[in-house]
């Protein structure tokens, strides 16, 4: 990863405070710890390879030298801590946008990303991008937040082990191509940046909408893992802070958490 090109790639880019690693066990681990020690927001840290990479709900990330973009931000949004969940779903449509744009531009392809809630980002029904959000609260306000993103490039099927083969795809795999990661991550940076402060500066509903466009199984009958448990029912929505909302008969359940399966 070359520092220098991701810095030329970036049209401002005394936004970012960039922090390039060869191996780390993991970016949002390293910048949860640069968050207490006050680093401004917008510090990014990438690594080539992370011998620890986090999923959601416990889950490894898997995360081989040289073939991904495997980075975290640090935010310090003016937003309660019930709605920090916006920041998934912002970063998610912004991710899923930006791609699409790249690979139009790219190959004239209009190959469709979805999502799938709370925050995986799709090509063909398999996982391209995983989302961590992480937060440290403060007496009830956000003192950071790290956004945390695994973002699956150069693989070819034989990169992902095991069950991931059937489950994950790259951009190369997608696209039959190569894929420069200085640029691609220096673009996403520049869209996160502009998106995400258009969209805190605007109504809440903004941004509920722009992800309802793009996620899956949305009025569908979905079945949500929970605790080990799968709960069966109706896809109706988002609630105003970005949960998605079950329908079971008359009665409506608020999901914070959970994998759609
Ligand atoms: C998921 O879908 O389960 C979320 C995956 C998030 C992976 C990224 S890679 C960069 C950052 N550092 C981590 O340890 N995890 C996130």
């Amino acid at each position: 990863m070359n520092e220098s090109l991701i810095l030329s790639n970036l049209n401002d880019p005394e936004r970012f405070r960039i922090t390039v690693f060869n191996e780390i066990d993991s970016t949002n681990s390293y910048m949860m710890q640069l968050g207490k020690k006050g680093a401004p927001e917008w510090s990014v840290a990438i690594s080539e390879k992370q011998t620890s990479g986090r999923g959601r709900r416990g889950h490894t990330w898997q995360s081989p030298k040289g073939v991904g973009l495997w980075f975290s931000i640090l935010l310090r949004p003016d937003l309660k801590p019930e709605y920090s969940h916006h920041v998934n779903l912002i970063s998610a449509v912004c991710l899923s946008d930006f791609l699409e744009r790249e690979i139009k531009a790219k190959t004239d392809q209009q190959l469709s990303i979805d999502l799938k809630w709370p925050n995986d980002v799709l090509i063909q029904n398999k996982k391209l991008s995983g989302i961590l959000l992480q937060s440290n609260i403060i007496s009830d306000k956000i003192n950071y937040l790290i956004l945390g993103i695994g973002l699956n490039v150069n693989q070819t099927a034989k990169d992902f082990s095991g069950h991931l083969r059937e489950k994950a795809i790259s951009l190369k795999i997608a696209t039959g191509l190569n894929w420069n990661r200085e640029k691609l991550l220096a673009g996403f940076l520049e869209s996160f940046h502009k998106d995400y402060h258009y969209y805190l500066a605007n109504d809440k509903i903004m941004i509920l909408d722009s992800y309802l466009k793009k996620v899956l199984s949305m009025g569908e009958i979905i079945s949500v893992a929970q605790n080990g448990e799968a709960v069966r029912g109706i896809f109706k929505g988002l609630s105003s802070q970005g949960y998605l909302i079950l329908q079971q008969g008359e009665k409506e359940t608020v999901i914070t958490t959970g994998e759609i399966i």
